[in-house]
């Protein structure tokens, strides 16, 4: 890496993706890791004087309220993070490759095996901020949307994925619910990182998905997951959508991502797969 090469933003570099993507930055670009302790996104005054001062070549933006949770909590700090920060990026970026964090959660998931051309229909709070904040990316022809499943690996802080929620509740001998009738297309953060760098090496824009080849329940995920930690999965208790009582959930936002597939020089793998063949690395 050479302070020549183009400087990408990777902001929320805290976070699970965007830690993964400082990991994985290849040797043609120089990642810049935008974490909240160094400036707080939502103070744009300090955002416009950073960019104003480093003038990323691109900008990567993972930093948002990720939890839907905490969305459904606090609609408007998940608006002003996921919505607003995100067209003020967006903005600055005007001339500048851009690429978007966005969720399989846009759909409805009445269908399953969704396709980027297909209509957005979000159920959540969450949903709900990353289809609007799409649109104000995609006002840009040169920009780019990536919609990502359930993405699990090795946060900072250990508590951002999929897996590493799953593996405290169980170290602590507590029960999770996991549906059996909830469809989503996991990933290893790795290889959504990898699929970004592609991406933006090669300036695609407009909608891609990005998410494993492989349509999984949540309790098939959780299943999976214990298998490899050789634990038992009495813990994982088998829940129905039918049973549930809380704010509405999509069934199955499965995604296609054979659109992504034409450019990557990789082939998007299984999440059981991709477990199969880094046996090695701690999930
Ligand atoms: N992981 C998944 O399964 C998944 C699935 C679909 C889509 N996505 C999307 O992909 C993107 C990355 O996901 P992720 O799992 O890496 O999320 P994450 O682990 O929650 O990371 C998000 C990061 O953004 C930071 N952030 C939030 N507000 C900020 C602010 N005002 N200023 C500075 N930093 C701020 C957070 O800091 P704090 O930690 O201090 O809050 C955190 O480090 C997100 O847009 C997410 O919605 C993720």
């Amino acid at each position: 890496m050479k302070s020549s090469d183009p400087s990408i933003w990777i902001t929320g570099a805290g976070g699970l993706i965007g830690h993964c993507l400082m990991q994985t930055c290849p040797s043609t670009f120089r990642a810049v890791g935008i974490l909240r302790g160094d400036l707080d996104l939502l103070d744009a005054t300090a955002v416009e004087e950073r960019f104003k001062a480093e003038q990323p070549s691109g900008i990567i933006h993972c930093a948002a309220i990720s939890k839907s949770p905490v969305c459904q909590q606090n609609p408007a700090l998940a608006h002003q993070t996921n919505v607003t920060l995100t067209q003020h990026l967006a903005q600055l970026s005007e001339s500048i490759p851009f690429l978007f964090l966005s969720s399989d959660l846009v759909f409805d998931g009445t269908q399953g095996d969704y396709r980027e051309s297909d209509q957005p229909n979000p159920l959540s709070i969450y949903g709900e901020t990353k289809a609007l904040a799409e649109e104000l990316v995609l006002r840009n022809p040169n920009h780019t949307v990536i919609r990502t499943s359930l993405n699990g690996g090795q946060s900072p802080t250990g508590d951002r994925g999929f897996n590493e929620e799953l593996r405290r509740v169980l170290r602590n001998g507590q029960t999770m619910n996991l549906f059996t009738d909830e469809y989503r297309s996991p990933m290893a953060a790795k290889v959504t990182a990898r699929a970004l760098w592609e991406l933006l090496a090669v300036k695609a824009s407009g909608i891609f998905h990005i998410a494993g080849a492989e349509k999984l329940s949540r309790y098939d995920i959780g299943r999976v997951l214990t298998e490899r930690w050789g634990e038992s999965h009495g813990n994982i208790l088998a829940g129905r959508l039918k049973d549930y009582n809380g704010p509405p959930r999509a069934p199955d936002t499965s995604l296609c991502c054979d659109k992504a597939s034409q450019i990557l020089s990789f082939p998007l793998p299984s999440f059981t797969q991709w477990l199969k063949e880094h046996a090695e690395e701690t999930f």
